[in-house]
């Protein structure tokens, strides 16, 4: 596991962060970490929940100071949808906005009729979005915008909050531990609001300086348990979090999709833009151990970078990377331990294992750019909602391979149905999961299966740097 020596090492320098010099830190209590809101659910009938939500733009605190962002019910990130396995849900969404929007359930796996990318709400209009809480999916998933076109300004102005989904029938020893929501999202913030994006933003996707952690910077998070269960939320742009613990490993439980079949212990966590992943985190001694972000390099797009160092560097240099060069703070657990042990679940869940030889569809996705890096492609061909990119047949599990011709990752993802990552450059992948995001890192080609089980109709896949996903890297697929 990493020790801060190491971490320094890896930073090439200290942890210090230059991203927060700028900022005033505020009294230790001010840095308290904040949870999002729970959004209130109203029960009319067994079963059965209700609730409001709006988008709207608001003041709100972020990082210590205020901002007008696009929020959720006013709030930054937007309330936490907390769910059970099997609840029917009616969502009435109201658009407050000046331009259009509409809510995508990413992960979730209900119809595509209803989690529809196609259906605009124009201002001032509401929708009710009704849907059934799958069994076997309890998880962390999310909520976000999906119009074509606004999807990234959108997304980096705010519009973003968690849906957890806990199980109605497990009871897990992962009860014991002190279940934390994380969600991960960066900012730039110009004028009192949120950044626009540049033409490199849009080639790169877009990141900010202030790396919040449920809106805050750098918050301490004081626990006097033995472990606590972090849920992490990518809901980020384009900003990749390689995460480390200080003198801790990192104990997965689960991914994008649910629990793992047993815990697995890493050293870092890379999580892409869209991705979740539960971990545990075990101390071994009281103390104050920080969450980071470790440099990762997600490679190049086309003409102008920046480095990163939590703020634009002044030049642009041709042919630079989306590198991160020190480690920055995401936040600071103060453990003030007691002494009893809390013991750690060795088998979470059965898992299905999906294999290659039961596919009777293989299909190659090959992700590129346009030459100046102003549209992005699947299979040569820029999104059309009115063309059908693949046709699949219910209840078949299809084999996909996504290739990554291009000089920078891009995190690919499906709507509707989850799948398992089978191979990452040819490597198979450790233990099966739950997945609706994977990254394909520059130059690597990665196999997935796809259970196309469940739903018929017309849903997408997609990048989610999403950025390219506006500007094209996007398909449509219907079964
Ligand atoms: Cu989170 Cu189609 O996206
Ligand atoms: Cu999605
Ligand atoms: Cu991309």
């Amino acid at each position: 596991m990493l020790s801060r020596r190491d971490l320094m090492k890896l930073a090439g320098a200290t942890l210090a962060a230059p991203a927060f010099r700028s900022v005033a830190w505020g009294a230790r209590e001010d840095r308290r970490f904040p949870t999002p809101p729970l959004l209130p659910l109203t029960r009319p009938a067994p079963g059965v929940v209700e609730a409001e939500l709006f988008a709207s733009w608001a003041q709100v605190p972020v990082g210590g100071s205020t901002a007008r962002l696009m929020t959720y019910n006013g709030a930054f990130p937007g309330p936490t949808l907390q769910l059970h396995e099997g609840e029917q849900v009616r969502l009435r969404f109201t658009n407050l906005l000046e331009e259009p929007t509409n809510l995508h359930f990413h992960g979730l796996r209900i119809p595509p009729t209803v989690d529809d990318p196609f259906r605009s709400i124009e201002p001032g209009e509401s929708f009710v979005y009704e849907f059934g809480v799958p069994w076997d999916s309890a998880g962390t998933y999310w909520y976000h915008p999906h119009i074509h076109g606004h999807v990234a300004t959108q997304l980096f102005a705010g519009l973003a909050g968690a849906i957890v989904v806990d199980s109605s029938r497990r009871r897990s020893r992962l009860r014991l531990s002190e279940s934390h929501l994380v969600v991960l999202k960066d900012l730039a913030l110009e004028g009192g609001g949120p950044a626009p994006h540049s033409i490199f933003d849009w080639m790169n996707g877009k990141e900010g300086p202030l790396l919040l952690a449920n809106g805050a910077l750098q918050p301490v998070l004081r626990t006097t348990r033995q472990s606590i269960r972090l849920r992490l939320l990518n809901a980020s742009n384009a900003r990749y979090y390689r995460i480390g613990i200080e003198d801790h490993p990192l104990l997965l439980v689960a991914t994008d999709g649910g629990l793992i079949e047993a815990p697995v212990s890493l050293d870092e966590l890379l999580l892409a833009p869209g991705e979740r992943a539960e971990v545990l985190v075990p101390f071994a001694r009281a103390g104050e151990f920080s969450l980071l972000n470790l440099p990762y390099d997600r490679g190049r797009g086309i003409g102008g970078m920046r480095g990163d160092r939590g703020g634009y560097m002044g030049g642009m240099h041709l042919g630079g990377s989306v590198a991160t060069s020190v480690a920055s703070p995401l936040l600071t657990v103060a453990a003030d331990i007691d002494s009893r042990i809390v013991p750690l679940p060795r088998r979470l869940a059965r898992v299905e294992r999906l294999e290659a030889s039961a596919a009777r569809v293989a299909r190659r996705l090959v992700l590129g750019m346009t030459m100046m890096g102003l549209e992005f492609t699947i299979n040569r061909k820029t999104f059309d909602e009115n063309r059908v990119d693949l046709h699949g047949r219910e209840g078949e599990i299809e084999v996909w391979e996504i290739e990554n011709p291009t000089g920078m990752d891009h995190p690919f993802h499906l709507h509707t149905y989850s799948f398992q990552v089978l191979s990452r450059a040819g490597a198979p992948e450790a233990f099966p999961a739950w997945k609706d995001v994977v990254n394909v890192r520059a130059g690597e080609v990665v196999r997935i299966a796809v259970p196309l089980r469940h739903f018929r109709g017309k849903t997408v896949y997609h990048c989610h740097i999403v950025e390219h996903e506006d500007r094209g890297m996007m398909g449509v697929l219907e079964v």
